[in-house]
């Protein structure tokens, strides 16, 4: 109750000085950079804007996160309280430093955003807003080759995939000669549980246009290269012992059964034809009647 009392003081006292002179005001720096799971601060500092105000004293500190609607943290120099956790002072704000910059435990992809902070002081009021980029770092690249068909004309496609990055990346995909075929990959980036992004991006690989190699590359939300893995297509084969790679279909084992079975059937034409001719001598006599052979009957014909 006390805690919730003087929050409304503090509301009030805010909105009354906004038209009141002040003599101070909070500085602070506009972009405060975050890694995920580890701990942030937003810093700020208050400052006299005239020298005669610089004895001046810290009466309360109201930190809020702009699309929230309670605030993060409030202090008050007499009760400090409503405290959420995760937040705190980053010093004691009765030091003479005036350093009223908020700590942030264990960031997460969420804490991304824009923060006011607003301060009290006897000699008038100020409020200021910064901001939290959060950063996570992508995982390597793993691709894969699936013989799910996504479009008619294909029979594979690789699927490269990077999480627990942020902000969003990007993942393109290069063959051998360097060429850029991202267009003709379908790209997602999805928002997982903890609110950092997998990335997921499948490249269909046509019968007849398909390169010895294909690399995938994670650019970070800068557009800067970070990680890339390279998948040689010939050379894939299944891990021994594993057993875990039924999904994939590898191109030396689709073409090697193709060749043999398309060797097998025109063998075995060329055997029919062959066939015929030779062990049914009756039938060559048979169709032109002033033939005795077959060369004779050609020859016959053309003259
Ligand atoms: C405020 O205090 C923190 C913790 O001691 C320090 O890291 C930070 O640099 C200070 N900020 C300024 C603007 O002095
Ligand atoms: C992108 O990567 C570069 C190089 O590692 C790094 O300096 C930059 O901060 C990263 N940007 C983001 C948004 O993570």
């Amino acid at each position: 109750m006390a805690s919730r009392g003087t929050f409304i003081i503090l509301i009030t006292v805010m909105f009354a000085a906004k038209s009141a002179q002040s003599f101070v005001k909070v500085d602070c720096e506009e972009t405060n950079v975050g890694q995920h799971g580890h701990q942030s601060m937003l810093k700020c500092v208050v400052q006299p804007t005239q020298d005669q105000a610089s004895d001046f004293e810290i009466q309360a500190i109201i930190w809020t996160k702009v699309e929230m609607e309670k605030p993060l943290l409030v202090y008050d120099n007499t009760d400090l309280k409503t405290m959420l956790q995760r937040y705190r002072l980053a010093e004691e704000p009765q030091n003479k430093k005036h350093n009223v910059s908020l700590l942030i435990t264990d960031t997460k992809a969420a804490d991304d955003g824009e923060y006011t902070c607003t301060v009290v002081t006897d000699v008038g009021d100020n409020t200021q807003t910064t901001r939290l980029t959060v950063r996570a770092i992508y995982s390597e690249p793993t691709i894969k080759l699936s013989n799910v068909k996504k479009t008619p004309n294909t029979d594979k496609s690789l699927i490269c995939k990077s999480e627990g990055g942020f902000p969003k990346g990007e993942l393109r995909w290069f063959d051998e000669h360097e060429v850029d075929w991202t267009k003709s990959a379908t790209f997602e980036a999805k928002k997982m549980e903890n609110g950092l992004f997998q990335l997921i991006s499948s490249l269909p690989l046509l019968p007849l246009s398909t390169f010895n190699s294909y690399t995938c590359v994670v650019f970070n939300s800068s557009g800067i290269e970070v990680h890339k893995t390279t998948i040689q297509l010939e050379q894939v084969s299944p891990e021994p012992g594993t057993g875990t790679r039924d999904d994939l279909i590898l191109p030396s084992k689709v073409v090697a059964p193709v060749v043999v079975i398309g060797s097998l059937i025109v063998g075995l034409l060329l055997l029919l034809v062959f066939l015929r001719r030779r062990s049914q001598p009756g039938h060559g006599h048979a169709v032109p009647s002033n033939d005795n052979d077959v060369e004779e009957g050609d020859s016959a014909m053309e003259s």
